[in-house]
C-alpha cells in the first residue's frame, strides 16, 4: 500500500533558516549540514544562491556549499536566475533548484517577476546546468494555495509543470508554502499532475502551518509518492509569503515512516541531536515534537513521576 522506501531532502538550512532575522554564523550552518549527513540524510538542500539583499541570512551560500560539497550527500541549492546558477556552479553544488510560483502575487513578492518572466529566467539557468553537468530540478511554490490570492487551480500548476518540462526539467517539488494543503487537495493535485505528466518525478514539500503536514504526507504515501522535503526541528517559512511557518519536521517524519515500516536510512537519535543543536543555536523552542518526547520506545523509570494516591 505504501512505498517501501522514502527519500527525504533536508531543507533545514535553506527553508529553515531563510526567515531567521538574526544571522546564523556560517560555521554553525556547516555544522548542521555535517550533522544531517552524519545522521544519514543523503539529500540536503543546503542554501539558496539568491540575492543577499532579498535573503541576507543566506548571503554565505558559497562558503557553505564549498565546505559541505564533499560530504556523502547530494548537495542542492535554490537558484532564481543565471547569476545564482553561476555562483552555485562555482561553489560546487550537485543540483540546482529553480522555483516558480503558481500565483502572480507570490511570484512578484518572491522573485520580483511575473510567472512568465520567471519561467523565461529558467532558460539560461537550464543552459548553465547542462554545460556544467548539474542536475536541474524545480519547485512550484504556493502550489496548494496562495496567501494573497487563495485557491490555485490544479490546471495552473499542471500548466507550469508542462512549461518547465519543455525546458528539460523532469523533477518537480510541489511546495505548500503556507500550509494550505489538505488530504483531498493533495489527492486532486498530485492525481492531476501524474495524469498530465506521467513521466515526471514528484516530491512533496509541506509546511505544518495548520497542523496537517504529516496527514498530507500520509496521503502522498497512499498515492505512491516516495519523495518528501522537511526541515530538522520543524524550522522554516518563506519571508515572501504572509503567515508562513515551519516545514514539516524531519525527525517527526522519519519517526512516522519508521512506525509504518518504511525505510529512510536515517538515524533518528543522531538527527534529534542535530535538531536540539539548532534549537540551542536559535535560542527558542522549535516546533519539532520528537526531540522532546523521543521515540515511543524510549522508556522512563517509574520513579520519575509521582504516584497518585487518593
Ligand atoms: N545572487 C546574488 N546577487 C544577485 C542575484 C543572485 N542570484 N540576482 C540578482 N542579484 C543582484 C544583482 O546583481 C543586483 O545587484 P546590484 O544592484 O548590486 O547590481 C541586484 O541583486 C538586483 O538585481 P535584479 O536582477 O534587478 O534583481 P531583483 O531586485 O529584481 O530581485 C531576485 C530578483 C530573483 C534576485 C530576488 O527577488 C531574489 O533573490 N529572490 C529570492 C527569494 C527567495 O529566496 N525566496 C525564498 C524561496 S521560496
Ligand atoms: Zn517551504
Amino acid at each position: 500500500m505504501y512505498p517501501s522506501k522514502v527519500t527525504i531532502t533536508e531543507v533545514g538550512t535553506r527553508d529553515g533558516l531563510q526567515s531567521e532575522a538574526v544571522f546564523v554564523p556560517t560555521a554553525r550552518k556547516i555544522a548542521f549540514i555535517e550533522g544531517f549527513a552524519a545522521a544519514g540524510l543523503r539529500r540536503i538542500e543546503a542554501t539558496s544562491f539568491v540575492s543577499p539583499r532579498a535573503v541576507p541570512q543566506l548571503a554565505d551560500a558559497g562558503e557553505v556549499v564549498m565546505a559541505v560539497r564533499d560530504l556523502d550527500a547530494t548537495i542542492a541549492a535554490l537558484v532564481p536566475n543565471a547569476k545564482g546558477a553561476a555562483r552555485a556552479v562555482e561553489a560546487g553544488v550537485d543540483e540546482m533548484m529553480v522555483f516558480i510560483s503558481a500565483s502572480e502575487s507570490h511570484s512578484q513578492t518572491n522573485l520580483n517577476m511575473s510567472i512568465d518572466q520567471a519561467i523565461a529566467a529558467v532558460e539560461p539557468v537550464a543552459a548553465i546546468a547542462r554545460e556544467n553537468g548539474k542536475v536541474l530540478r524545480s519547485a512550484i511554490a504556493v502550489a496548494f494555495g496562495c496567501p494573497f490570492e487563495g485557491d490555485v487551480a490544479t490546471s495552473v500548476v499542471s500548466g507550469i509543470a508542462g512549461r518547465l518540462k519543455a525546458l528539460g526539467i523532469r523533477s518537480f517539488t510541489l511546495g505548500d508554502t503556507t500550509g494550505m494543503a489538505s488530504p483531498r487537495h493533495v489527492e486532486a493535485l498530485c492525481g492531476q499532475l501524474l495524469q498530465d505528466h506521467p513521466e515526471i518525478d514528484l516530491t512533496l514539500h509541506f509546511h505544518n502551518t495548520r497542523g496537517l503536514g504529516l496527514v498530507n504526507v500520509m496521503t502522498g504515501l497512499r498515492l505512491g509518492i516516495d519523495r518528501y522535503e522537511s526541515a530538522a526541528a520543524g524550522l522554516g517559512g518563506c519571508p515572501f509569503a504572509a503567515g508562513a511557518t515551519g516545514n514539516i519536521c524531519t525527525e517527526d517524519l522519519v519517526y512516522m515512516l519508521a512506525e509504518l515500516g518504511i525505510e529512510t536510512g536515517i538515524d533518528l537519535e543522531a538527527l534529534i541531536e542535530v535538531a536540539k543543536d539548532m534549537e540551542r543555536c536559535l535560542g527558542r523552542p522549535l516546533p519539532g515534537q520528537l526531540m522532546r518526547a523521543g521515540p515511543r520506545t524510549r522508556l522512563h523509570p517509574v520513579t520519575s513521576v509521582r504516584r497518585a494516591v487518593g
